[in-house]
């Protein structure tokens, strides 16, 4: 055993405190394990059904599949009404934090019933029908998740874009839905400042066919350019609604919403979920996994509602098992880096859910910050996004938890819908670094190309590393890509079609105890902070400028964001003169005018020329090599492996 081993413990039982409290017990892997799907049944049965499904899932039709079929529910009533019809309408439901200091309102149960169908009457007068999408482009305000139930309840589906994306990225998410309806704010505070969001908005819709209305909650203020007919108040017609609305019952496999997230290609895919399965597993899971007591817990996740944990841990998790939450619109360091740790503070916060890159970022703060604060009502930390060093894992639990909370490190992704690899706290010894073992009830192995597990050996070690796949179906699983179900059935199924699993994207391990590591992504997807951002995205975004010859980008590992981008281009020869700081600062605005400022590159290397095979494909592997500053791998395929000299030459 090596010195850190002695020093530090490796494992982290939970305490017996906790575990007799604990909602989750070991009893459920045995169950899930002995009839599987009599298991997810029981687990759907949480939820309220106006009509019971017949039959947990039909696979006939795989990669198709069907969850609780001949089932009906309302899924905007199993996270509002259904609490409210319980008697608990006076419990707050959303404790919001405004960017700007002092600025909160909560909203109970009951209030949010109220706004719910208000809006989904709004919405019904706008024309929005079942089966019709609704762009959402909004800040953390109570509205937007207002927004996002009154389009279930409606069984109309959201597309919520996150409003740091630019109008070009907003523009094709709306074409590709063809979405009726956006809805938007008239601007959004950064760092105490009013800034324009409906302008993206304006800009994104000017050539839309689609596009019927735009819907703009006022939230700061600020003028906005105003399209008589198209553009509404949210406070004229959603403030002017009836607050009540009888919800309809939806099949279970009524599309519930799309969520676009980057792939291998340029274009971003449209994941399509549902209603039945996915409200099953995101209120199982959030009810599991972060032992939610809604009598007593005061919950917050720290994900923006444009991504997929915002979707499962901000809105249909927490609010189908009733629980209170924190809602904060502003960023961590905003006014100052104490800002979350006031928020704690203030509202009493009891769990805890956020990304490696943000605990990072504290760690490099300093821990006096945290210290600063009586954080001592915290008993459940998480994290989500990509994987997490023990370091980095230890100074959570340290310095945030004081030793006392379990750590839940969840591995999951956009197309499974919520966390499938995750400890059970109150039950499972953890190990920094390692999400674990699957949840109960899901089912994932590490393989080698041909689909034989890999195993680690005493004699081995455990550093043989394999694909992480899905080998069974799931209730919250994608039920597709919006328009191209050819692109579904290649990127998830097609790697390994003949045993009929689902190709995750990422890398793993398992170690001697038949835990699983994750390792990162093996496809040409980056993670940075969190946020998954195509190499093929940023390399459009960067040929589209008119200097530009060819580029190519990696991801390089990175202390705080866990990847950068990283980009290496030919410039055109009629820019050769162009002075290589000013390209290189149009280059990065124009990333960030394309997409969104998080996928700036950290750096741009102008260079003579790209690794390339005889067949013309770029090695990415060879310039993550270069970004890394590590020796070079393998060049024996490369074209012509002198190009090496010329690049190395310009960095
Ligand atoms: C990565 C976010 C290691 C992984 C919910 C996955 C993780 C991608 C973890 C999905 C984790 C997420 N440990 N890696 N706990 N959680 N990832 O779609 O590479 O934004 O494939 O979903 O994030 O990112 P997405």
């Amino acid at each position: 055993m090596s010195l850190t081993h002695t020093e530090v413990p490796s494992t982290y039982p939970p305490s017996p405190e906790f575990a007799k409290n604990a909602n989750a017990t070991a009893e459920l892997y045995r169950e899930a394990e002995e009839d599987r799907l009599a298991f997810w049944a029981k687990q759907a049965n949480r939820l309220s059904w106006e009509t019971p499904f017949d039959e947990v899932l039909d696979w006939s039709q795989a990669p198709f599949a069907k969850w609780f079929v001949g089932g009906k529910l309302n899924v905007a009533y199993n996270c509002v009404d259904r609490h409210v019809e319980a008697g608990n309408g006076d419990r707050v439901a959303i404790r919001w934090e405004g960017e700007p200091v002092g600025e909160s309102r909560s909203l109970t149960y009951s209030d949010l019933l109220a706004e719910v169908s208000r809006a989904a009457n709004a919405l019904t007068g706008l024309g929005v029908v079942a089966g019709d999408r609704v762009a959402i482009y909004m800040p953390m305000i109570p509205e937007a998740i207002v927004a996002m139930l009154a389009c279930a309840r409606l069984g109309a589906m959201h597309s919520v874009v996150f409003a740091g994306y630019s109008a070009p990225a907003l523009g094709a998410r709306i074409d590709d839905a063809k979405a009726k309806l956006v809805i938007t704010t008239d601007g959004q505070y950064r760092r105490g400042k009013a800034v324009s969001l409906k302008e993206a908005v304006d800009e994104a819709v000017k050539a839309s066919s689609s596009v019927e209305h735009v819907l703009v909650v006022r939230r700061t203020g600020i003028d906005v350019s105003w399209t008589d007919g198209r553009d509404l108040w949210w406070h004229d017609i959603v403030g002017n609604a009836s607050p009540t609305h009888t919800p309809e019952a939806f099949d279970a496999e009524q599309p519930l919403f799309l969520l676009y997230t980057s792939g291998t290609t340029g274009a971003p895919k449209g994941i399509v979920h549902t209603s039945g399965g996915y409200l099953t597993q995101s209120s199982y899971t959030h009810f599991n996994v972060f032992d939610v007591k809604p009598e007593t817990d005061v919950y917050w996740c720290t994900a923006d509602i444009g991504w997929i944990t915002g979707h499962t841990y901000i809105v249909y998790g927490p609010l189908s098992n009733g629980v209170t939450q924190v809602l904060y619109e502003g960023t961590p360091s905003s006014p100052d880096e104490h800002r979350h740790f006031e928020v704690i503070e203030k509202h009493g916060v009891t769990i805890y859910y956020t990304a490696p890159t943000l605990i990072r970022t504290f760690m490099k703060w300093g821990r006096e910050i945290p210290d600063a604060h009586d954080l001592s009502s915290l008993r459940l930390l998480g994290t989500v996004g990509e994987n997490i060093n023990p370091e980095a894992w230890r100074w959570y639990a340290d310095a945030i938890g004081a030793n006392r909370t379990p750590i839940v490190d969840t591995w999951w992704q956009t197309e499974t819908g919520s966390a499938m690899i995750s400890p059970l706290p109150g039950v499972t010894a953890t190990k920094p670094g390692s999400a674990m073992t699957p949840l109960p009830g899901i089912s994932a192995r590490v393989v080698d190309d041909h689909g034989n597990l890999v195993e680690p050996s005493p004699e081995l070690g455990e550093h043989a590393s394999g694909y992480l796949v899905l080998d069974k179906p799931w209730p919250s699983m994608l039920r597709g890509i919006w328009g191209d179900p050819e692109r579904y059935k290649e990127t998830y199924w097609s790697r390994f079609a003949e045993q009929g699993w689902y190709f995750a994207g990422d890398g793993a391990r398992y170690d001697l105890d038949g835990n699983i590591w994750l390792l990162g992504r093996v496809d040409d997807v980056m993670n940075v902070s969190g946020h998954r951002i195509s190499t093929a995205e940023v390399e459009s975004a960067l040929v589209g400028h008119s200097g530009v010859a060819e580029a190519a980008v990696v991801g390089a590992t990175d202390d705080t964001t866990g990847q950068a981008i990283v980009a290496f281009v030919i410039l055109m020869t009629h820019h050769a003169d162009t002075p290589r700081e000013q390209m290189i600062d149009e280059l990065r605005a124009e990333v960030a005018r394309e997409i969104s400022p998080i996928a700036r590159p950290r750096e741009i290397h102008v260079v003579p020329e790209l690794p390339k095979t005889r067949s013309g494909k770029i090695m990415r592997r060879l310039l993550r090599d270069v970004a890394e500053g590590r020796e070079l791998g393998d060049t024996s395929t490369l074209l012509d492996p002198s190009v090496f000299e010329a690049i190395r030459a310009s960095k």
